[in-house]
C-alpha cells in the first residue's frame, strides 16, 4: 500500500517533539515537506526526513498536495491553515485550542464537511494512560457516579517550551487569543467531558494575568464547572506553577475517591468507601519535562489507513473549546454562563 502524503504545517516545540518523530516512525506515512515562517527551521526537517521546506503554507499546500497535514502553527492561525488544507483535499490533524472562536472552529467543521476530509484535534490528554485506565475503572461502575472533582494543569509557562522562548507568540494575545486557558485550560475541559462522558452545563470563572510580564493574556484562571449530570467541580490552569507542576485530577465519587496523577508512581488510584485502595502504575502523563508518544499521530494516520472518522473530531474540539470561552465570557460579565 502506498504511503499517505504528510506535511506538518509548523516546526516549533510541539512539532519537534511529538508530530514529527510519531509520524516518522509511522510506517504509513511519507513526510514530504515541512512548512515554517522562520525557513531554517523546515529546512533542517526537510534535510533530516527527506521532503521540501516552506515558509508558506499556502504554498506548500498548492505544490505537495498533501494527503494529510498537522497544523503545528500559533493559535491564530487554526483556523485559516485548516481552511486551506481542507480546500486542497488534504486531512487536518490540529492543534488545540482547535480555534479562537466558535464561528472559526464552525467554519473548520464545515470546510472538512464540505471537502469531505477528516477534521481531528490533537487533545492527546484522552490517550495518556492514566485518563484511559481512570475511564476504564469509572465505565466498571465500582465508583457509582461522580458527584465532585477537580482538574488542572499547571506548569512554569511556555517560555521554558517554545521554540521562541520568551519572544513566544504564546504571550501576544493578536496570536494566542488566549494564555493558560487555551494552552492548558481546553486540555482538562476535554478530559473532564471525556471521562465523565458528560457535558457542561454551566461556568462561573475568574481568569487573571498575575505574573507574566508585557502579556495581554492570562496566566491562572479558576473555573469553577457544573455537569449536565449535576457533578460540580474545578478546573483550573496556570503558567505560574513555578515549582510544583500539576497535571492532575481526582474524582469523588458515591463509593470512593479516584486521583489520577497525583502519586509519581502509581498514576491511578482507586480508595473505596470500604477502605480497599487499588493502586494502578501504568504510565506517566507527559509533561512538558517528561515528553512520552502521545499516541494522537497513530491514532490520526490510523483513520486515514482505516477509513474511519476521528472519534477527537473537529465537533468534538469545538466543545472542549466553548467551555473555555464561556468561563473568559463568565470572567468579563462576573456572572455564570450556561452553555
Ligand atoms: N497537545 C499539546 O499537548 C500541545 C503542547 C504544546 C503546544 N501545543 C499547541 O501546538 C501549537 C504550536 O505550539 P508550539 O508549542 O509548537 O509553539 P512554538 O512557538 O514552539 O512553535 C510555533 C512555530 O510556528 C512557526 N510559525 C509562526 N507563524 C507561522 C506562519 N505564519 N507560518 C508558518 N510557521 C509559523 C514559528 O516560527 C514556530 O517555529 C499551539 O497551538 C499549541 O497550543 C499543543
Amino acid at each position: 500500500m502506498s504511503r499517505f502524503k504528510v506535511a506538518v504545517l509548523g516546526c516549533g516545540s510541539i512539532a519537534k517533539h511529538r508530530h514529527i518523530p510519531e509520524f516518522a516512525a509511522n510506517p504509513n506515512v511519507e513526510l514530504v515537506a515541512f512548512c515554517d515562517i522562520v525557513l531554517e527551521r523546515a529546512k533542517a526537517y526537510a534535510a533530516q526526513y527527506g521532503g521540501r521546506a516552506y515558509a508558506d503554507y499556502r504554498e506548500l499546500l498548492a505544490a505537495e498536495k498533501p494527503d494529510a497535514v498537522s497544523i503545528c502553527l500559533p493559535n491564530h492561525l487554526h483556523a485559516p491553515a485548516s481552511i486551506a488544507a481542507a480546500e486542497a483535499g488534504a486531512h487536518v490533524l490540529v492543534e488545540k485550542p482547535m480555534a479562537g472562536s466558535r464561528e472559526e472552529a464552525e467554519a473548520m467543521i464545515e470546510a472538512a464537511r464540505k471537502h469531505g476530509v477528516y477534521l481531528m484535534v490533537a487533545h492527546n490528554q484522552r490517550l495518556m494512560p492514566p485518563h484511559v485506565k481512570a475511564k476504564e475503572i469509572l465505565a466498571s461502575g465500582i465508583l457509582g457516579r461522580v458527584l465532585s472533582f477537580r482538574t488542572s494543569f499547571g506548569h512554569p509557562g511556555p517560555e521554558g517550551w517554545s521554540v521562541d522562548g520568551r519572544n513566544s507568540w504564546f504571550f501576544d494575545k493578536q496570536r494566542a487569543i488566549m494564555g493558560a486557558m487555551g494552552d492548558l485550560g481546553v486540555h482538562k475541559s476535554d478530559l473532564i467531558r471525556w471521562l465523565l462522558d458528560d457535558e457542561v452545563a454551566e461556568v462561573s470563572a475568574f481568569i487573571s494575568t498575575l505574573h507574566k510580564e508585557s502579556t495581554d493574556v492570562d496566566d491562572n484562571a479558576i473555573c469553577i464547572l457544573r455537569m449536565r449530570s449535576g457533578a460540580i467541580g474545578t478546573l483550573v490552569a496556570s503558567w505560574t506553577y513555578y515549582r510544583g507542576e500539576d497535571n492532575s485530577t481526582v474524582l469523588w465519587c458515591e463509593n470512593g475517591v479516584m486521583k489520577i496523577g497525583t502519586d509519581p508512581r502509581d498514576q491511578v488510584i482507586v480508595e473505596l468507601k470500604n477502605g480497599e485502595t487499588q493502586r494502578y502504575s501504568v504510565g506517566e502523563i507527559a509533561t512538558n519535562e517528561k515528553q512520552t508518544v502521545s499516541g494522537i499521530i497513530d491514532e490520526f494516520v490510523n483513520c486515514l489507513v482505516t477509513k474511519t472518522p476521528p472519534r477527537i473530531s473537529g465537533e468534538e474540539g469545538l466543545k472542549s473549546l466553548n467551555v473555555i470561552l464561556a468561563a473568559f465570557e463568565s470572567q468579563a460579565t462576573g456572572r455564570t454562563i450556561r452553555l
